[in-house]
């Protein structure tokens, strides 16, 4: 398959975009699959009410077909077609962070087929804070069922070029958009049990959730603590492991000195070993490392540079051929949670507490 790359704008619906619009709705209203930017990481849509592009879909990523897709709608009305009943809270969340980094687990209509929901009677929604993603949903009219746009198992994409790196050739098209915002995938909030839950953390998070919610409960499994010992998540996708790159990595906690010392003596030894080895460092100690080749994740003062940075540091690894990739952590913070769940998740549970 030739895959069809168009760069739009961004920030505005510019005219020079009309026709990667046209030409991307004409695909998701015939089936096929667009990969296209929102805020959080790049999405690979197809039309969520379509079994077949839902499968699609799955082929394309190699993906499990247990593990269900996020539907990407543009209106409250797209909510009450897919969803069945609503509770009162969930419209209170939506009005405070809709369109924004942040899902919804509703019962499922049945409009929405199960090849869509991996079999479940229950539907994640999400509207995206995005103008092309927005766009797309609107000019298509299409309910775009959108997984992360990376093969399974690999780190979720924040530029078109990653999308390319794994999907090439094997979807109709993409849009390249430029970088995503936030760069780790939205807040999952269950609503189908007694009490709300986060199933994902993400920019949203606890604190944000609680204040419209008042009572809302975190699936024990996703906790840092837990994550290491085998809880069973209740989000199906949560349970791979993930956001992976190819090399090892390895994580140290500790104090900003001992943490340097330690990842110095240990890049030192797999130097020693002949081994190729990456250091992941904030950019306030990226100084600190003088063996292996260093890159920078974010700044810690700038959260969001952390979170944007993560999954690009670590394909760029990948691309480099690193075998080894010892990384500082990044817990604490608003979004620390997030980040540290992913870090963890990509470091396959290896820390090094100090
Ligand atoms: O930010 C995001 O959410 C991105 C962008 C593209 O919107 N999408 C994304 O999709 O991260 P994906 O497929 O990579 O992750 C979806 C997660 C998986 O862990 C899946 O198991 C969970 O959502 N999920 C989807 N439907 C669910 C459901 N009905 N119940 C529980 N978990 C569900
Ligand atoms: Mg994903």
């Amino acid at each position: 398959m030739n895959t069809i790359y168009q760069k739009v704008s961004a920030d505005a619906v510019k005219q020079a975009d009309q026709k990667a619009y046209e030409t991307a709705s004409e695909i998701l209203r015939r089936g096929g699959l667009v990969a296209f930017p929102t805020e959080t990481v790049y999405g690979l849509g197809g039309d969520a009410k379509n079994p077949e592009a839902s499968g699609k879909i799955y082929a394309a990523k190699g993906r499990p077909s247990d593990n269900p897709l996020i539907v990407h709608i543009a209106d409250l009305e797209d909510m009450e077609q897919l969803a069945e009943q609503i509770p009162e809270v969930a419209y209170r969340l939506a009005e405070k962070y809709w369109p924004g980094p942040l899902t919804m687990v509703l019962k499922k209509s049945p409009q929405v087929p199960y090849e869509t929901t991996g079999g479940l009677d229950t539907v994640a929604i999400r509207m995206p804070d995005h103008k092309v993603a927005r766009e797309l949903i609107r000019r298509s009219g299409v309910c775009i069922a959108a997984p992360s746009a990376n093969t399974s198992g690999r780190p979720s994409p924040t530029r078109a070029e990653h999308v390319a790196e794994d999907l090439d050739g094997r979807i109709d098209m993409i849009i390249d958009g430029g970088e995503v915002g936030i760069g780790i995938e939205s807040t999952i909030v269950d609503f189908t049990g007694e009490v709300p839950t986060i199933l994902r953390p993400g920019y949203i998070n606890e604190e944000m959730l609680g204040q419209v919610l008042g009572e809302v409960k975190t699936d024990p499994a996703i906790l840092s603590a837990n994550q290491e010992k085998g809880f069973r998540p209740k989000a199906p996708g949560m349970k791979y492991r993930h956001y992976a790159p190819k090399g090892q990595l390895i994580l140290f906690e500790g104090s900003e000195a001992a943490v340097a010392e330690e990842i110095n003596r240990q890049a030192e030894q797999y130097l020693a070993e002949g081994k190729s080895v990456g250091i992941l460092a904030a950019e306030e100690t990226a100084e600190r490392y003088p063996k292996g080749i260093v890159k920078v994740i974010g700044n810690r003062e700038d959260e969001i540079s952390v979170s944007r940075g993560l999954y690009r540091v670590l394909r760029d690894f990948d691309r480099e051929g690193i075998q080894i990739i010892l990384g500082e952590s990044f817990e604490g913070g608003r979004l620390g949670q997030a980040i540290m769940n992913r870090m963890l998740k990509a470091a396959g549970y290896h820390v090094v507490r100090l």
